[in-house]
């Protein structure tokens, strides 16, 4: 097969070069120049009379009005897994490319086997494995309790070869683990690199348009945690999950972050068990450490993630620090947001820790990115420092939520109705919320025996909380 031409394309805004070069001379950045298949020039319209010349050879394309177009609901089917499919937003569309990153030996493969498998039992699905042998897929599924599955297995990485077994068997799902395994003879270049990556993937998602079938990609997680291929691959496909947890906890976190048919940030909890992956329905109780809560640094975060209220367990430890930089420190929290918190706690509550180490921790190993989490934050450095446990007096225990602003202001949060529903259902007494987020008198929101406090101020809310 003949090689193609070579170009360099910029990640970053997208400009060519003939030739590899350290900076890209059309957005000047540095070092982002990555190999990749230079475009037919027959196809890509070229510059001047040539140019003009071809396109009234070309038949235009026609227009469609936008209400004239019909626009059905996207058909979805399962997963064969519950909280798979919720992270996808409800089931697996049709001709959609979803990519999997995350960790080696977080849990990908096994995943995609237990969906695969499932789906296997009454559709055409198939399993392309470039990274372990036919015969460790089959080792696994024996492990799984999948040992009859007749699903077919390939082993192949050239993608040319599997364009071909997909043209031949047309499966309804095809699952590739991984791309970076796959390489086309049309670049030169190794697997894994840039180029292949971008190009095997941008091969695979005009299959599945074109055969209307669902492909699934695992990506592997670089050092800096990007997918390899700087983000190249994010942009092309229509969904985008991430495999979040820690290595040495049970369990995993399956986060959407690009959507093309539903919501993102919606979350799907798992626990690796000696028999595969297992959903977890109720993950709030997961996330609460298991020892008693009224120990000091300890704060319950009623978090929102996706279309689900979510109770986690925020620690935090503050000590006096013995450097002249005390360390500022946070896992699975935002370290910058700790920074400003305590910077806005010393400003408008006198909270005076510049002479302390600050450590925050969101117990179980998910990660936290809504500002609602500031309050439950600042509470548990607050009753670390003081060493107070907080909610001592409250039998039932204590839960909290809301947005900490620069001015000293309590925001709401989105959703408030649904995390004081989640709260009561946990069985907590006591709510501390912004303001704009207590039902109002009278109204249905209200879940009954929970005492809702509202605040305005960060000031207000330490002295309601330390207070009693
Ligand atoms: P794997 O799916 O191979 O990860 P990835 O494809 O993301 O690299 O994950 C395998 C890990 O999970 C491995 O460390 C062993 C563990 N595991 C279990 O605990 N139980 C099981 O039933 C299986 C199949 C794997
Ligand atoms: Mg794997």
């Amino acid at each position: 097969m003949a090689r193609a031409r070579v170009e360099y394309v910029c990640t970053e805004c997208g400009g060519v070069a003939p030739k590899w070069q350290g900076r890209c001379s059309a957005c000047g950045a540095w070092n982002t120049l990555a190999e990749s298949v230079a475009s037919d020039p027959r196809s890509s319209a070229g510059a001047g009379g040539q140019g003009d010349r071809r396109h009234a050879l070309v038949e235009a394309s026609e227009l469609q009005a936008l209400n004239a177009i019909a626009a059905e609901e996207t058909p979805r089917f399962t997963s064969g897994i519950e909280e798979f499919d919720r992270v996808l937003g409800g089931g697996l569309v049709p001709g959609a490319v979803v990519l999997i990153g995350g960790d080696p030996g977080i849990g990908k493969s096994t995943l995609l086997l237990q969906s695969l498998a499932s789906i296997a039992a009454d559709s055409a699905a198939l399993y392309v494995t470039g990274e372990e042998s036919t015969a460790q897929v089959a080792l696994r599924a024996r492990r799984l309790g999948l040992g009859e599955s007749a699903m077919p297995v390939l082993a192949e990485t050239q993608l040319e070869r599997i364009a071909a077994v997909l043209s031949q068997h047309k499966p309804r799902v095809a699952v590739i683990d991984s791309i970076q395994t796959l390489f086309t003879d049309a670049l030169p270049s190794a697997p894994g690199s840039v180029a292949q990556v971008r190009e095997c993937a941008a091969q695979l998602t005009r299959i599945a348009k074109r055969d209307n079938l669902t492909i699934i990609l695992v990506g592997h997680v670089t050092k800096e945690g990007q997918l390899a291929g700087p983000r190249v691959l994010e942009h092309m496909v229509d969904c985008v999950l991430y495999f979040e947890g820690e290595a040495h906890s049970a369990f995993r976190l399956v986060r959407a972050f690009k959507n093309r048919f539903g919501a993102v940030n919606e979350l799907g909890v798992f626990a690796m068990t000696d028999r595969g992956l297992r959903g977890v329905t109720n993950p709030s109780a997961m996330f609460l450490a298991q020892h008693d809560r009224r120990v000091p640094g300890s704060c319950v975060l009623v978090t929102q993630e996706g279309s689900r209220p979510l109770l986690v367990e925020i620690q935090a430890l503050v000590d006096s620090a013995h450097a002249p930089n005390p360390r500022r420190l946070s896992v699975g929290l935002e370290a910058n947001r700790l920074a400003m918190l305590l910077a806005v706690a010393h400003r408008h509550a006198g909270l005076v820790t510049f002479d302390q180490d600050v450590f925050v921790n969101a117990v179980g190993g998910v990660r936290i990115v809504e500002p609602a989490a500031d309050l439950a934050v600042l509470f548990a450095i607050v009753s670390s420092l003081r060493n107070r446990p907080l909610g001592a007096d409250c039998e039932g225990g204590l839960a909290v939520f809301g947005e900490i602003g620069l001015a000293g202001e309590i925001r709401p949060a989105p959703r408030g109705q649904e995390r004081l529903r989640e709260v009561s259902k946990l069985g907590f007494a006591r709510v501390i919320v912004p303001r704009a987020n207590t039902p109002k008198a009278g109204s249905r929101g209200a879940p009954e025996g929970l005492e809702i406090l509202a605040v305005d101020r960060v000031d207000q809310a330490l002295d309601l909380a330390f207070s009693r």
